[in-house]
């Protein structure tokens, strides 16, 4: 029996509000799409049907996109003050209802309610709050020149098309919607279609908030000839802040080409874990595992690759084996669960595939590499799959080189620096690395020269909403966080008068 952390009530209120379908949010009504259409939302810990959810076209983008024109009108307008007082007022139900949020989180995503207690509301309401702040105390410049004065003036740049992953729906989306609305931009929110849930409470709380109609809107749907693209193609969307595949955020700049949308893109990542000899081999190791396989590593930082060196490669190995085979796969909501299920049978497919192919190339497997087996009904049929290690000692292998986006890791030694810095520079990704040891010098000067946005020294995933966040090479564009994040939601006017 799963211990109870989300209170029964809670359950079966959020479960009869599912079975009640989900609908859009636009201009302040949760609506139908107008052909009737929906699809099937999956539990990913059973594989049976969680809900199911309106699917969004053209119509509903265009019927988002008219109504959040019309309330940029005055929302853009606001002074900053007056659009926190609205903000803070829904980070506060956010907050009030964490249980309600916490147990949608799980159900859509499968994550652990272990990881998902651990401050997960805590920080989405702080993604609204943080930048309600940083807009009030947000300053202008002013030149001042004999006879003459320039000054700047930052403008919201108008409606925001914000799409997002699957993998953590509810953290991400905020991350976008709260510097977008503080800014005075009014946003259409695209969630993944395979986690719609959260989100769609998430809409219900802004307008129990009082945010004005039209301000935020959700429309659902996927991406390719669906509610996604049609959005990236709207003339009355001015920006898109994208996250999701790389592949992805190479369409959505081509069809925002033609209306010269400006994008923010934070894409996929190959994420190193590089462990120098001298590491402390426990500490190295909690790093390692939490890098590895938080959110059944479905992170775009996950540290899925690790290379260790020489001499410690062996020690290492072994101790990481161990802890890998002590996790333990089961019901998400289950406080004793430390592994979820990935998120969908297409997704189960795809990283058994790069776990088949892996072994077809001869990369030895050292455990796992199949369907997490032996899980009672109705997990038996959820997309559980073994936490996984390879030995790779050949780091060409796709193993090593493809993001895999799931319980997967590749353990490569080493023992030279520039070797594995040769590597990692090499791909295409540069989103984030993890640099373990003792020797300072040595620590700073890898991290100084890895191509990855983010690095962490002897530690991992550590946040603050000031820090600038963002990927190098195919890993994304532009950077959020802080006033990076506000500067990409505004546009930069100057102006200028004589004063002789
Ligand atoms: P995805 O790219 O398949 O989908 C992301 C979103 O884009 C979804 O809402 C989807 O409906 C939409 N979409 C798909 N095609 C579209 C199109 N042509 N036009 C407009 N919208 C479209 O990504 P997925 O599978 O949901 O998420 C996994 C990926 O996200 C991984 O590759 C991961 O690395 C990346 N990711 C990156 C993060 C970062 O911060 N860099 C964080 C989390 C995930
Ligand atoms: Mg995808």
């Amino acid at each position: 029996m799963a211990e109870a952390v989300i209170p029964n009530a809670v359950r079966e209120r959020m479960d009869a509000w599912m079975r009640q379908g989900l609908k859009h949010f636009i201009d302040g009504k949760f609506v139908d799409s107008a052909n009737g259409e929906t699809f099937s939302v999956p539990n990913p810990a059973t594989g049976q049907e969680l809900t199911r959810c309106a699917l969004g076209g053209k119509e509903e983008i265009d019927l988002a996109a008219t109504a959040a024109a019309r309330a940029f009108k005055t929302w853009g307008r606001m002074a900053p003050a007056e659009r926190g007082k609205l903000l803070r007022r829904w980070a506060q139900l956010m907050i009030e209802h964490k249980d309600e949020l916490n147990y949608l989180e799980c159900m859509d995503v499968g994550r652990p309610i272990r990881e998902g207690i651990a401050g997960y509301v805590e920080r989405m309401a702080h993604n609204i709050t943080f930048f309600a702040d940083l807009a009030e105390k947000y300053y202008d410049e002013a030149f001042v020149l004999p006879g003459y004065t320039f000054y700047t003036n930052r403008q919201p740049v108008g409606v925001a098309g914000l799409i997002t992953p699957w993998n953590m729906p509810q953290m991400l989306s905020t991350w976008k919607i709260g510097p977008a609305l503080a800014a005075g931009n009014t946003v259409i929110l695209k969630p993944a279609e395979l986690t719609p849930v959260g989100c769609t409470r998430l809409a219900e709380l802004a307008r129990e908030a009082g945010i004005p109609d039209g301000v935020f809107n959700v429309v659902h749907g996927f991406g390719p000839d669906s509610a996604g693209a049609y959005l990236t193609m709207h003339p009355d969307v001015k920006l898109i802040s994208f996250t999701g595949e790389t592949t992805t955020g190479k369409v959505i700049m081509a069809a925002g080409a033609p209306t010269l949308k400006r994008v923010s893109f934070e894409l996929g990542g190959k994420g190193n874990n590089i462990i120098f000899a001298d590491a402390d081999l426990e500490k190295a190791l909690d790093v390692t595992m939490r890098a590895a396989f938080y959110n059944q590593g479905e992170v775009c930082l996950a540290g899925s690759r690790i290379f260790v060196e020489q001499p410690l490669y062996d020690q290492f190995l072994e101790a990481l084996l161990a802890r890998v085979k002590a996790l333990r796969p089961g019901d998400p909501l289950d406080m004793n669960t430390t592994l979820g299920p990935v998120i969908a049978q297409e997704h189960f497919d795809r990283v058994m595939g790069f776990i088949d192919r892996a072994k077809a190339q001869g990369v030895q497997c050292l455990t796992g590499g199949g369907r997490a087996e032996g899980l009672p009904a109705p997990f038996d049929g959820g997309y559980f799959i073994a936490p996984t290690v390879f030995a790779a000692p050949d780091p060409s292998v796709e193993i090593v080189q493809e993001e895999v986006f799931g319980p997967v890791v590749s353990v490569t030694p080493f023992t030279d620096d520039e070797w594995v810095l040769d590597i990692i520079n090499a791909g295409r990704y540069g989103l984030s690395s993890v640099v373990q040891g003792k020797d300072i010098s040595r620590l700073h000067r890898m991290a100084q020269r890895l191509q990855s946005g983010n690095v962490w020294i002897n530690s991992w995933f550590v946040r603050d909403l000031r820090v600038p966040f963002g990927g190098m090479k195919e890993s994304g564009i532009g950077r959020e966080g802080g006033m990076h994040s506000l500067d990409f939601y505004t546009e930069l006017q100057t102006i200028g008068i004589p004063t002789a």
